[in-house]
């Protein structure tokens, strides 16, 4: 039925702005929130690769389409965030204030306000503080199977027994969870029970960004890195999606500060990421305010992590030379005749972790920096974390014997075959990715580049 409102309302644009706000219609599903496609770093892999609504474990091998029939796969890194989590405590005090607000100050006849005020409860607790949560461990399951099922030579049975698959882990909790999930996705898909496998806790590749001084004083300590951030949550993009909270729920605009605004996106966020359910609070949103809203988290994310300052980027060095180090030993081991020693890397982290190595590699930028007054013309960007870094996002990097002693690595992210950038073959030769990174291969040293007091090159 509201599938069938939808179409109608395409060719009605009068009929989508009366009933908007009081109907939530998405394109395919009335459970799924019209504005999914911008929660940022809260999103759902499922909304990246809108397939597995359908199939959680379906894959298509035709994707990787290498240039001969040779090609074999010989090595799999791959780099994944943990799964869904729980807000952490500092969102949730947040979140409470502002249900405090809808549920003492709100007024009005809607009917998902009434449900809010009456229904809803408040069940996010301090102790759940950034936990992944049952959802969570799924994601990683079933990337899992279906990574099984993508790489069946690779991420197989006879190499998991043989200790050819390594997993290095944050030590953070989602994360070891998350890794425990991954190999729990394995073990049930062979029905192993007699053995259990190893993972290594290591902050120092996955939590790089913590132990790099440069980078904590200099960026993630220092406001005035985050300037831009914070006038784009004062301007006027933002207040006008202050004010249209405010009104929705007929409260004084001074109620809904920016920190409101974002608890509220976050409560609609959570509630689908962790429950499946389109709850009440999306209603606070259109489709507009969700843009805007979304900027913001990417605009933060782009000063403290992205292109905004070199050393987020160069902090992930020690990540780099880990990955290209083991392609290195991967390639030496085939082309000298041995087995290779680790056919499969998996290396669980944050977005922190990938969001950073991403652009090192030189990923999603854009022509233009993202600042608090480009919002209109940055409406196409490429920088968009809500496709970049769901839960349980993934940056694989896969190592091929094509014969003849060609190597071939082809980049993929979340399952999606992308293209080194300033290259122009999706499966390029492991010699030409080699020298199109030499600079980095060759420097980006994390001790010196995390030094703070260096001297410019
Ligand atoms: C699989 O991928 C290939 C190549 O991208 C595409 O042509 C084909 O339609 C896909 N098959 C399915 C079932 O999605
Ligand atoms: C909001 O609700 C609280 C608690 O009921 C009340 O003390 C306060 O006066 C209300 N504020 C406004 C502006 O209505
Ligand atoms: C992983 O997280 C889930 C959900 O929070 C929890 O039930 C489970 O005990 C955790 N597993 C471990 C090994 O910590
Ligand atoms: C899994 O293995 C156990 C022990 O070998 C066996 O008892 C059980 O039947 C197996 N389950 C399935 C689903 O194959
Ligand atoms: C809401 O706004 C009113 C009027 O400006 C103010 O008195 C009240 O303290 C505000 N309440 C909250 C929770 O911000
Ligand atoms: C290198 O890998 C390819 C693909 O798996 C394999 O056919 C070849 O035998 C390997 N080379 C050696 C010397 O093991
Ligand atoms: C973004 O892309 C859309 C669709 O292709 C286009 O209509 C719009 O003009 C573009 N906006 C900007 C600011 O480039």
């Amino acid at each position: 039925m509201l599938t069938f409102l939808w179409k109608f309302t395409v060719f009605h644009p009068l009929f989508i702005s009366c009933c908007l706000l009081n109907y939530v219609i998405s394109e395919d599903s009335p459970d799924i929130p019209a504005i999914t496609k911008y929660f940022n770093t809260k999103g759902r892999y499922e909304e990246v690769n809108l397939y597995l609504r359908e199939d959680i474990l379906a894959v298509n091998r035709s994707i990787l389409q290498p240039p001969s029939a040779q090609c074999r796969e010989i090595h799999l890194t791959a780099i994944i965030r943990h799964g869904t989590r729980y807000p952490t405590t500092k969102n949730i005090k947040d979140m409470l204030h502002f249900y405090n607000i809808v549920r003492h100050n709100a007024s009005g006849e809607e009917s998902w306000l009434r449900e809010i005020q009456t229904h809803w409860t408040m069940w996010y607790t301090d102790d759940m503080d950034g936990r992944l949560v049952r959802k969570g461990q799924d994601d990683l399951k079933h990337l899992a199977v279906r990574l099984s099922k993508l790489f069946p030579s690779l991420v197989s049975e006879e190499k998991l027994r043989g200790g050819l698959i390594k997993f290095t882990t944050s030590s953070k909790h989602r994360c070891v969870n998350s890794t425990l999930s991954f190999k729990a996705g394995l073990t049930e898909l062979w029905n192993i029970t007699d053995k259990e496998f190893d993972h290594a806790a290591n902050d120092a590749l996955m939590r790089f960004f913590d132990k790099c001084t440069r980078f904590v004083l200099e960026v993630d300590n220092n406001p005035s890195a985050v300037v831009e951030v914070e006038k784009f949550q004062q301007g006027p993009e933002m207040r006008r999606v202050q004010e249209k909270i405010a009104d929705r729920l007929r409260v004084p605009y001074s109620n809904i500060t920016y920190v409101m605004t974002e608890a509220a996106f976050y409560l609609c966020a959570y509630e689908f990421a962790i429950k499946a359910v389109n709850s009440p609070w999306c209603q606070l949103f259109d489709e507009e305010d969700a843009k805007v809203v979304e900027y913001a988290s990417d605009l933060r994310e782009f000063w403290k992590r992205g292109y905004g300052h070199d050393i987020n980027s160069r902090s992930s060095c020690i990540l780099f030379h880990d990955a290209f180090s083991r392609l290195d030993k991967a390639a030496s081991e085939n082309q000298s005749g041995k087995q290779v020693t680790e056919a499969v890397t998996v290396q669980i982290g944050h977005a922190d972790t990938l969001l950073p190595l991403l652009t090192l590699l030189g990923f999603f930028k854009d022509s233009d920096v993202l600042t608090s007054t480009n919002y209109a013309t940055q409406a196409n960007r490429s920088f968009r974390t809500s496709h970049m870094m769901p839960y349980a996002a993934n940056l694989l990097l896969v190592l091929y014997d094509c014969g003849g002693a060609e190597l071939r690595l082809q980049p993929l992210l979340n399952e999606k075959p992308v293209t080194f950038p300033g290259l122009t073959d999706s499966m390029p030769l492991y010699q030409d990715v080699k020298e199109h990174y030499k600079e980095l291969l060759e420097g980006c040293d994390f001790e010196t580049e995390c030094e703070l007091f260096r001297n410019p090159a």
